[in-house]
C-alpha cells in the first residue's frame, strides 16, 4: 500500500544552490526560503556549515539564518560535517543538523578529504556533542547506488555506513543517489538490506538526483516499501560540486504532482511552489529543469 501522508524534506536552498557557481545574494536566498514556507513546506534544509572554500555559495550560512523569520513548527536543518561546523551552527541557534557520510572511498576523499573509516572520526564527536546539546541529527549516506569513479557500490558497504550513523544516534537516514543512477530494483533491495540489518523503513528517507530520469519511479518504489520522507528540491535545482555527473535533485513540483495525483497529503501548494521556482529561475537566469514547472508555467 501507499502512505496517506508524506513529509517532503526540501533541499533546494542547500543542495539546489550549492552547485550554482554564481553567488546568489543572501537576500534572495532568504526570500526563496520564505516563499517555500509560504507554499507549505515545513522541513527545509537551509544551508551548510561546511568549509567556505569548499562551497563558496554557502559561505553566508550564518548571515542567512539571521535573516530568516520562520514560523513555529517549521524545521530548518543545516548540513554539518565536523565539530567546527557544529560550533558555527550552534552559534547560529540551529536546532537540527544533518551529517553526510560517503559509502565509497573515492567520494569520501573528494567530498570530505577523508577515508571511508576516518570519516567516522569526524562524525562521532560531532554527533555526540550535537545530541548532548539537544539537537536532532539526520544522517545522509551518499553514493548508495553507484559512484562515478568506482561504479557499482556493494550493498553491504552502504548498509554498514548507514547502520553506523544510526548507532551513533541519527534519528533518520537519507539514502542518497548522489549521481542519479539508481533504478527501482536497487531501491527495493537497499531498503530490504537495511531492514535485515536492523534499520527499519520508519528510519529511512530517500534522496534522488534525477540525472537519468528515474527519480519518480524510484520514489514510488520507496513509498510502496513504506518510506514516508522524501527529499526534493524546488524547481529541480541541485547537484554536488564534488560528484562528477551529478545533476539536480528530484524536483519538488514533480514529486508533488505524483503525490497529489495519488491522493497523498503533503500540505504543500503546487501553484505557490511553481511560482516560487519560476521566480528563482529568473534570479538564476536559467529555466527550471522540472517538467511540472515547465508544464504549468508555460
Ligand atoms: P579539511 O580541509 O580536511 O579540513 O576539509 P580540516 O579539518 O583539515 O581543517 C582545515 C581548516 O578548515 C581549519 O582551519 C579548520 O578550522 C577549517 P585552520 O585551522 O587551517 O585555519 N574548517 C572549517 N571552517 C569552517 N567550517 C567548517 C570547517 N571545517 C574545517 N565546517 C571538510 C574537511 C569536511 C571541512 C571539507 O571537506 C568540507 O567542507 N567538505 C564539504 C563538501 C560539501 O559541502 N559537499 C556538498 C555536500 S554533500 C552532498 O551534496 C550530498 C548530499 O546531498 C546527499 C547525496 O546527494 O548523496 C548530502
Ligand atoms: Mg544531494
Amino acid at each position: 500500500g501507499l502512505p496517506g501522508r508524506v513529509t517532503i524534506y526540501e533541499v533546494g536552498p542547500r543542495d539546489g544552490l550549492q552547485n550554482e557557481s554564481a553567488i546568489v545574494d543572501v537576500a534572495v536566498k532568504a526570500e526563496f526560503i520564505q516563499r517555500l514556507v509560504d507554499a507549505g513546506l515545513t522541513t527545509i534544509e537551509t544551508t551548510s556549515f561546511v568549509h567556505p572554500k569548499w562551497v563558496p555559495q554557502l559561505a553566508d550560512a550564518a548571515e542567512l539564518l539571521e535573516r530568516l523569520e520562520l514560523p513555529e513548527g517549521v524545521r530548518a536543518p543545516v548540513l554539518v560535517p565536523n565539530e567546527r561546523g557544529l560550533d558555527r551552527a550552534l552559534a547560529a541557534n540551529v536546532r537540527e543538523i544533518a551529517i553526510f557520510a560517503s559509502a565509497t572511498e573515492t567520494f569520501a576523499a573528494k567530498n570530505l578529504n577523508s577515508t571511508l573509516d576516518d570519516q567516522f572520526a569526524m562524525f562521532t564527536p560531532t554527533i555526540q556533542r550535537a545530541l548532548a546539546e539537544g539537537l536532532t541529527v539526520r544522517g545522509y549516506v551518499s553514493m548508495c547506488y553507484g559512484d562515478p569513479w568506482e561504479g557499482d557500490v556493494p550493498i553491504d558497504q552502504v548498509v554498514k555506513v548507514g547502520a553506523r550513523l544510526v548507532e551513533l544516534g541519527c534519528h533518520e537516514l537519507s539514502l542518497g543517489d548522489t549521481i542519479g543512477v539508481a533504478t527501482p530494483g536497487q531501491v527495493t533491495a537497499l531498503i530490504a538490506a537495511f531492514d535485515a540489518a536492523g534499520v527499519g523503513v520508519d528510519k529511512l528517507a530517500v534522496h534522488f538526483h534525477d540525472t537519468y530520469g528515474q527519480a519518480l519511479a524510484n520514489t514510488l518504489t520507496a513509498l510502496r516499501a513504506g518510506v514516508t520522507t522524501v527529499d526534493s528540491s524546488a524547481g529541480g535545482l541541485g547537484g554536488c560540486p564534488y560528484a562528477e555527473s551529478a545533476t539536480g535533485n528530484l524536483a519538488t513540483e514533480d514529486l508533488l504532482w505524483q503525490l497529489d495525483g495519488l491522493g497523498i497529503e503533503t500540505g504543500v501548494d503546487l501553484e505557490k511552489l511553481v511560482a516560487t521556482s519560476v521566480w528563482m529561475a529568473g534570479q538564476l537566469g536559467k529555466p527550471s529543469p522540472s517538467r511540472v514547472v515547465q508544464a504549468l508555467a508555460g
